[in-house]
């Protein structure tokens, strides 16, 4: 498998693969590969809506997309669309995040297939979690060992934000109360299959720390202080990779490790997507 780095810190590049034809052992390098690179690109695909279906499943079973309707006749496939007139709009995955944090079990992997892309603009960026987490002084490590985050999607999903994603004409989104359940999962997460450690946060799901310090909501070492900290931490320029994109590219990558944001850059241009996901387990501690 010829696998080329991106960048010091996350992101490979895999050429002269056909993600339609993968015996075993190839599946089990691939995942091997984007769990170690955390973000792995593999160009000059054409996978159709059921060879992108076939292809996560390689990787493990679908994870339940919520809130957001699939395409017809492909339940487990989303498309990401913006409109070339839609340049006002918001954009899907347009703030850090790493996908539905919010559940019980969030999905271990996501699969995003360009299917037409900007001339210019439209980059999506990753943060490695993993490296947010082992820049971590010793002080700090231990006291955001004994943090909980609370995970929601009520600042994306509830029905306050339908306007918002009504916006989108390609895109079938139904916000709904069910948003406003929340999720525990530890801060400090490690990594089902490598071991490694990482900073399990994104600023668009955690809406609350539980843990001591954390009584008062106000002050310098308060909750307040720290979520800001921590998204300035985990989503640092130093621990990103930014890929620009290119029709044919398919882009995995590991969501217990990583957050993403997709840049509204891109006005007047369309931009369209496939996009699938692959389950995962509870985060650990
Ligand atoms: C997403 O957050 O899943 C979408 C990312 C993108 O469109 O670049």
């Amino acid at each position: 498998m010829h696998l080329e780095r991106l960048t010091g810190v996350l992101g490979a590049r895999l050429v002269d693969v056909d993600l339609r034809s993968l015996d075993e052992a190839r599946v089990q390098e691939l995942r091997a590969a984007i769990c170690a690179h955390e973000v792995l690109v593999v160009p000059g695909q054409d996978l159709s809506p059921g060879d992108q279906t076939d292809f996560s499943h390689l990787m493990g079973p679908y994870s339940p997309v919520p809130f957001v309707q699939p395409v017809d006749g492909h339940p487990e496939v989303i498309r990401v669309v913006k409109e070339a007139t839609e340049s006002e709009a918001f954009n899907f995955g347009g703030v850090w995040h790493s996908d539905f944090s919010f559940l019980p079990a969030p999905p271990a992997f996501t699969v995003l297939h360009a299917i037409e892309v900007p001339d210019v603009g439209g980059d999506t960026v990753w943060a490695s979690m993993t490296a947010a987490h082992d820049a971590l002084d010793d002080a700090t490590r231990e006291r955001l060992d004994t943090v909980t985050a609370i995970h929601s999607a009520s600042a994306s999903y509830s029905p306050a934000q339908q306007g918002l994603h009504s916006q989108l004409s390609g895109m079938d989104i139904r916000t709904s109360d069910d948003a406003l359940e929340t999720e525990r999962h530890p801060l400090l997460c490690t990594h089902p299959e490598t071991g490694r450690r990482s900073l399990y946060f994104n600023g668009t799901y955690v809406r609350a720390l539980e843990g001591p310090g954390f009584e008062s909501e106000e002050g310098p070492n308060g909750e307040a202080a720290m979520m800001s900290w921590l998204h300035d931490w985990t989503t640092h320029i130093r621990f990103t990779f930014r890929h620009r994109w290119s029709a044919g590219d398919v882009v995995i990558w590991d969501n217990r490790s990583t957050q993403h944001v997709a840049l509204n850059d891109y006005g007047g241009q369309r931009r369209e997507m496939t996009r699938t996901t692959v389950a995962g387990s509870a985060p650990a501690a």
